[in-house]
């Protein structure tokens, strides 16, 4: 569920991105090619912590069913960075840990979100669960001048949580089972699919069951599948996975708050 591949060769930076995200070619254990849009450590504000809460992020998103690229852990081994020929990706490359965060490269066709795009109706219930999986992560990353959301006519594409589960020391941040918590997601703009769901029927029953399906052993297969190079997180980490589970344990309470603030 968090494969670890090798980097070998540097396929360029991704156009945006305020990471600095590259194109990687790696290789898996079996000598597969994979592509990824790789992550590196130095590149985020928090550090392997944004690389822990992709890695917990995109594992949950793939759990419950969502249109996430899989997640991988991108080993850089000394003698892939030394030959990196961008000398900004470099630099990073040399300041970050040896493991970074890879989401495979989603094939042709995927184009960003435009601003103003209506949601067709074929993926108005995916909208739904991809608003209510943001509110329950605590993602603030997913905004109409900022999607993170890529489309191909017919299917979403998610990416970009290296901002979830962001709740610590944030004067007054409820979590998403209070009532009144997600009140500020009433507010136009504030996510990318806020407005344009609201006052709509909403059924976030299939969601629902995939959480409730998250046990506390699942979770701790998500702990152990992070690595050791990332053990600087390990408190975000602990935070982010209780909170996966807290969540569950409200489900009903965390989506009737949803379903107000839609209302
Ligand atoms: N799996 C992927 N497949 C294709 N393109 C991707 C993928 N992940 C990210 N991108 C592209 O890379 C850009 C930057 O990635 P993102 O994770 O949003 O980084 P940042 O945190 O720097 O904004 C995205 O806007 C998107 O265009
Ligand atoms: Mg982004």
């Amino acid at each position: 569920m968090l494969h670890l591949v090798t980097a070998f060769r540097f396929d360029g930076r991704v156009q945006s991105g305020r990471t600095v995200p590259c194109r990687l070619t790696c290789e898996d254990e079996f000598g597969e090619e994979v592509e990824v849009v790789a992550k590196l450590s130095a590149g985020c504000d928090r550090g392997v912590g944004a690389l822990a809460m992709e890695a917990i992020a995109g594992i949950l998103a793939a759990d419950l069913d969502l249109p996430v690229p899989e997640p991988f852990l991108v080993s850089l081994e000394h003698d892939f960075v030394a030959g990196i020929p961008d000398a900004t990706v470099a630099d990073i490359a040399n300041r970050s840990s040896s493991i970074a965060f890879g989401s495979k490269h989603l094939p042709p066709g995927y184009t960003s979100w435009p601003v103003g795009k209506a949601i067709p109706k074929d993926v108005i219930q995916v909208a739904a669960e991809i608003f209510a999986f943001d509110a329950l992560i605590v993602n603030d990353d997913r905004r109409p001048n900022n999607p993170n959301c890529l489309f191909s006519g017919n299917s979403l594409a998610i990416y970009d949580h290296e901002m979830a589960f962001f709740m610590n020391g944030i004067i007054g941040w409820h979590p998403p089972w209070q009532i009144g918590a997600l009140e500020s997601y009433r507010h136009p703009g504030r996510h990318l699919f806020s407005d344009q769901l609201r006052g709509r029927p909403l059924n976030l029953d299939r969601l629902k069951g995939a959480w409730l399906a998250i046990t506390n052993n699942r979770l701790e297969v998500y702990r152990t599948a992070l690595p050791p190079e990332w053990h600087d997180a390990r408190i975000s980490c602990d935070q982010a996975l209780n909170h996966i589970g807290q969540v569950r344990d409200n489900i009903d309470l965390a989506l009737g708050e949803i379903r107000r603030v839609l209302s």
